[in-house]
């Protein structure tokens, strides 16, 4: 069985170098200057300057055509093309957790338009989402993202469109690196 829980561990050696960190809202993370990510499991925890703990779940808001198109062209990490990544630890507020599934999705799609806006950048920007909320992490998703230098400019734009969105008026803490696979 592949693994679906993964430790995002912080420190001072890694596969991944950080070129940049930057907080956009809430409480920073110490400075490190690598990133590894390893498979792990609950109870496992790995050294570090910090370790961030996700899970590989089930689709929570995606519908069935959205679902089928994000299929079709997406494409996985681990591409030798895809040298520069995103590693964006994310938590939305109470408000947002309060709301019913049916609110959030409404936010999030007919609203935010976030898969809308994200599957234009595919399959240029690999993705996985991790979730954590639910195993007690301090942040409740940890994302990544993998791509090519020569596709940098067009994530930046897709950061930039995603945050001006009502889904991130929920977010509460936010803290973006950037790497350089090692
Ligand atoms: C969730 C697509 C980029 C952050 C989702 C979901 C989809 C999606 C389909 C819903 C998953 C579900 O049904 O549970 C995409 C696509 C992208 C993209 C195609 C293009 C590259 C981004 C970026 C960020 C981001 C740049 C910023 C860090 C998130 C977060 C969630 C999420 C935090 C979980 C939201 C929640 O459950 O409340 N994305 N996304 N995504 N995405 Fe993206």
């Amino acid at each position: 069985m592949s693994s679906t829980i993964f430790d995002f561990v912080g420190g001072t050696s890694g596969e991944w170098e950080v070129l940049k960190m930057t907080t956009l809202k809430g409480d920073s993370l110490s400075e490190i200057t690598h990133i590894d990510k390893i498979s792990s499991s609950l109870v496992r925890g790995n050294e570090g300057i910090w370790t961030l703990k996700g899970i590989i779940s089930n689709l929570r808001y995606t519908e069935k055509a959205e679902k089928e198109k994000l299929i079709a062209i997406q494409e996985d990490l681990g591409r030798p093309s895809a040298s520069r990544a995103a590693f964006i630890p994310l938590r939305k507020s109470d408000e947002w957790w309060n709301l019913a599934q049916d609110e959030r999705r409404k936010i999030m799609e007919e609203s935010s338009k976030h898969t809308q806006t994200g599957l234009k950048y595919l399959p240029a920007i690999a993705r996985k989402l991790f979730h954590s909320r639910d195993i007690g992490e301090a942040f409740d998703f940890l994302t990544w993202f993998e791509y090519a230098p020569s596709d940098e400019e067009a994530f930046e734009e897709l950061l930039y469109a995603l945050r001006k969105t009502e889904e991130w008026t929920y977010v509460d803490r936010e803290v973006d690196m950037r790497l350089l696979k090692g």
